[in-house]
């Protein structure tokens, strides 16, 4: 059995792993199927994401079949399962009002202990949701960085018509305009690349591209930023309507200035967004299943796991959607 092994910064490799240990009480040995490159990943390869700890499997978006499970598990031996990319305490102020996806004490697979890409993982059943048979793999492996739309856009009512602005359609953002196409939403998308937002439209030739240095006095009823740059963050503030709201799902460290005037005279609501609860993966896997929900523009590729230096190396430059390792494949 092998996995990917990142002992500082830049430093990947596939290594021979121990062997797993059986499960004890609610745990589940997962035998991984498909895992999912995220952009997170591509920070703590880079060396970017200030609290990450290293040395450090990395990977959290994974689909497995559970081989063995332990006596308190609730699920049987052959379950197809989806993984969380969060741990969660169950037990803080947050997660006792049922908002585990800003728990005080979660830790993130791949980042701040341990990720998922293995030939096998041992997961508390907690951490594990089971995906439908009718559901494919190609769609299954999408569940995570999806129900992290299916949440944000919940947070602010978005009915068919209004005008919605992507700002950045990197894989996050394609699964929002994914979701917004379905919805009914009147889209325009924003990206300095523009073969991503040719890829945008490839969902709906409706969808209107618009670079930043474009955008001018446009505006919308929702602004989706997506990018996670202070660029993005700033012209968020620009083109939303006044009354209108922005979704802040980027994630950026950069210090942004905030335009006191304009929200407050405008009133504009900004809704932070972070990850989901398992409501929001349970909808995302009922959304994935309908076959009239299109999200075949999101997979970029699916890579054997023994090329998976191509594969990050791709990812890395920006110019795929998601791709896949097979690590059934070495
Ligand atoms: N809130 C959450 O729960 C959550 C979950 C996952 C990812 N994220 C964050 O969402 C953001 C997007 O994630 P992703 O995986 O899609 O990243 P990504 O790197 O694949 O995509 C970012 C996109 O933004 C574009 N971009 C860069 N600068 C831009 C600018 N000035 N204007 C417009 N577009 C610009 C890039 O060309 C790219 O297409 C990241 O910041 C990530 O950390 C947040
Ligand atoms: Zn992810
Ligand atoms: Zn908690």
């Amino acid at each position: 059995m092998k996995e990917l092994y990142l002992e500082k910064p830049g430093d990947l490799k596939m290594i021979d792993m121990a062997p797993v240990p059986a499960p004890m009480a609610r745990e589940v040995k997962v035998r991984v199927i498909y895992g999912g490159i995220c952009g997170s990943d591509l920070r703590v390869l880079r060396g970017t994401v200030p609290y990450a700890t290293y040395p450090c499997r990395p990977g959290h978006e994974i689909l497995g079949t559970i081989v063995e499970a332990g006596a308190g598990s609730p699920f049987k031996v052959g379950t197809k399962v989806v993984s969380f990319p969060n741990t969660y305490c169950g037990t803080c102020e947050f997660c006792l009002q049922g908002r585990t996806n800003i728990c005080a004490n979660k830790k993130a697979f791949g980042v701040t202990c341990d990720g998922l890409f293995a030939q096998e993982v041992l997961l508390d059943s907690e951490f594990v949701m089971p995906v439908p048979s009718d559901l494919a793999d190609k769609r299954a492996i999408l569940v995570e960085p999806f129900a992290v739309n299916v949440h944000a856009l919940k947070r602010t009512d978005i009915s068919k018509g209004k005008s919605v602005a992507v700002i950045g359609c990197g894989t996050e953002g394609l699964l929002a305009i994914a979701l917004l196409n379905h919805m009914g939403a009147d889209i325009t998308v924003l990206d300095i690349n523009p073969t991503k937002m040719e890829k945008a439209r490839s969902f709906n030739k409706g969808i209107k591209p618009l670079l930043p240095s474009e955008a001018k006095d446009q505006l919308f009823d929702v602004v989706i930023e997506a990018a996670g740059v202070k660029a993005s963050v700033e012209q968020a503030f620009q083109l939303v309507k006044p009354g209108g709201a922005i979704i802040s799902l980027g994630i950026s460290g950069d210090p942004i200035s905030y335009p006191a005037l304009r929200i407050t005279r405008s009133e504009i609501t900004i809704y932070g967004t972070i990850i989901y609860t398992k409501k929001d993966f349970e909808d995302a896997i009922a959304l994935l299943r309908d076959p009239a929900f299109n999200v075949s523009p999101i997979l970029s590729r699916i890579d054997p796991f023994a090329k998976y230096q191509e594969a990050f190396a791709d990812a890395l430059t920006g110019n795929f959607a998601k791709i896949v390792l097979d690590f059934s494949q070495t």
